[in-house]
């Protein structure tokens, strides 16, 4: 597959406290800037989840609450949903979009690095995370994964979001080669226009932190974020002989 020439660009300042400061300066223009072009995919993801009666559901990385809105209207009651950010500002604008569609669900909200959770091992039956490991370095991506593994019931499964290197088609190969150009040189004029800000996420190569993390992979389907192409993974953790 010609998607191995293609390199995934280092993420500058992503893991440090540069990040943080750059979601809170930008969350009141976040959804105009990336979250509405990430519905589609969101949609999708979400989509392919079995929710039943009583779940509980973690998501991480919520943003401005785009995907917790989606996973509420498809989550049957008494179930618990809970959505975790590091950033303050975003989880603000989250509990208010979503207020109004809890109906008889329970919803937390936590602020919290995604790799270092307080939450109690098992918790989850259904882990979803959008467009958060895609800012990350390959090693705090294994460290995310790692998480959502000790937080994973034993039967639960783990949907994960992400503009992909690993895609079908060539013409998807070319658009990643496209956003990959302009990724760093494009940076300098978001900054300019959007309060410091550049929309972060890049194409990287999830596959090789599913083989690091041992996860088998359950479905894998296609998407995209404006033209640029996304995959969604539902994984689980490869079973020990
Ligand atoms: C690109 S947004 C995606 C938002 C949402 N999932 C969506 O699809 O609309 C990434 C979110 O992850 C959060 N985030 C980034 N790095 C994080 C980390 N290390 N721990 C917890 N949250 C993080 C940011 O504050 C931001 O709200």
């Amino acid at each position: 597959m010609k998607s191995k020439k293609i390199r995934e660009e280092k993420a500058p300042w992503f893991d440090g406290s540069r990040a943080l400061k750059d979601f809170y300066s930008i969350s009141n223009l976040y959804d105009y800037i990336m979250g509405y072009y990430e519905i589609r995919s969101n949609k999708k993801a979400i989509g392919l989840l079995n929710f039943f009666e009583g779940c509980e559901v973690l998501d991480i990385g919520v943003g401005t609450g785009l995907s917790l809105k989606e996973i509420l209207k498809n989550l049957p009651k008494n179930s618990l949903l809970v959505g975790l950010d590091y950033c303050e500002a975003m989880l603000i604008r989250s509990k208010k979009r979503i207020d109004s569609y809890k109906k008889d669900n329970s919803v937390i909200l936590i602020q919290s690095q995604a790799d270092e959770t307080k939450l109690e091992n098992g918790s989850f039956d259904i882990i979803y995370s959008s467009f958060l490991l895609d800012l990350l370095s390959i090693e705090k991506r294994n460290s995310v994964l790692n998480e959502m593994k000790r937080l994973l019931k034993p039967d639960g499964v783990i949907c994960i979001c992400v503009m992909d290197i690993d895609v079908k088609n060539n013409f998807d190969n070319f658009l990643n080669d496209i956003y990959n150009f302009g990724y760093g040189r494009w940076n300098k004029i978001w900054q300019f226009f959007f309060k410091g800000y550049a929309p972060h996420c890049r194409p990287i190569r999830i596959m090789d932190n599913i083989k690091t993390e041992n996860f088998e992979i359950i479905n894998k389907q296609s998407s995209y974020v404006l033209v640029f192409p996304v995959s969604i993974y539902l994984v689980k953790p490869r079973k020990q002989p």
